[in-house]
């Protein structure tokens, strides 16, 4: 029987190449979002091309009762997930002083409350089965402090603190747990985030979302649990802790200013 893949954030980027990917593999699909006519096309795309069956719920995650509607939905039409993908996930750009609140509280209600939360929901079924892929999107930005994207990095240190502690948890069962840090990528990302026009997106070559979730897809099957995207952000994520903290966050500010 085939398994079956949650992806959340499917509607773009990293996501809607993770779910092509899954598709060509023969994964049956759960895809969210907010934007349903993206999903149902997708839907229709993959469908079509793959023999696969295509859930589609979309939704606001960020809200509090989206996570459980989601597990609901699947729980009520008997769609077992395999594998849990939490990719979902916004940032801001900015001063936090000069921050719109609603947007903060969104950013970690979407970046942490809901990928906690169905990782909560969707665990108990993996460990009963003694099998299940869990990977959480986090960052480059999981490995030191950001000025002018604070909360942002912060949410995605909880992702890459809370995924590594969850893989030692679950170590026992044949259930792994992978915390997928690219760093920049192209995807709508910079244009929600508000920071087209950071030094961060001009300085440095970005790659496709399709080759991080290439990437990504290859350290899920491997059972990875930090999965760190492209050979100079690996050597920045595991030299930057011999460096003192607050050198490396002026260096941050310095990269993240605008022009
Ligand atoms: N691109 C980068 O430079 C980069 C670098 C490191 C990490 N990441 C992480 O990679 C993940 C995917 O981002 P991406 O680069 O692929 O950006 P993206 O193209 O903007 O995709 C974000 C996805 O999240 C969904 N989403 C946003 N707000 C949502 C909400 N409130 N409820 C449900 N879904 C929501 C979006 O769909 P709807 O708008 O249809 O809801 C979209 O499908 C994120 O967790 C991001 O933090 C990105």
């Amino acid at each position: 029987m085939s398994k079956r893949a949650l992806i959340t954030g499917a509607s773009s980027g990293i996501g809607l190449e993770l779910a092509m990917i899954f598709a060509r593999e023969g994964f049956n699909l759960v895809l969210s979002a907010r934007r349903e006519e993206r999903l149902m096309n997708l839907k229709e795309e993959l469908e079509n091309t793959h023999s696969i069956q295509v859930h589609v719920f979309a939704a606001d995650l960020s809200k509090s009762d989206a996570p459980d509607s989601l597990f609901q939905f699947c729980t009520n039409q008997d769609l077992q997930i395999d594998v849990l993908i939490n990719n979902a996930g916004i940032g801001d750009y900015g001063f936090f002083s000069e921050a719109d609140w609603d947007k903060t509280a969104t950013m970690i209600d979407l970046n942490i409350k809901s990928l906690t939360q169905l990782t909560h929901l969707f665990l108990p079924g993996m460990i009963e089965r003694g099998t299940g892929k869990i990977m959480n999107v986090a960052s480059t930005a999981s490995f030191q402090p950001g000025p002018l994207m604070s909360v942002y990095y912060a949410t995605k240190h909880y992702v890459l603190a809370f995924s590594e502690a969850l893989a030692n948890e679950v170590a026992d069962y044949d259930i792994t747990v992978t915390a997928l840090c690219p760093g920049p990528t192209q995807s709508e990302f910079q244009e929600t985030a508000n920071m087209e026009k950071s030094k961060l997106m001009d300085r440095f070559p970005m790659p496709s979302s399709a080759d991080v979730a290439q990437y990504g897809f290859n350290a899920l099957q491997n059972g990875k649990r930090v999965a760190i995207y492209g050979v100079a952000n690996k050597i920045m994520a595991s030299i930057i802790k011999f460096f003192p903290r607050r050198w490396v966050t002026a260096v941050v500010r310095k990269i993240q200013e605008r022009e």
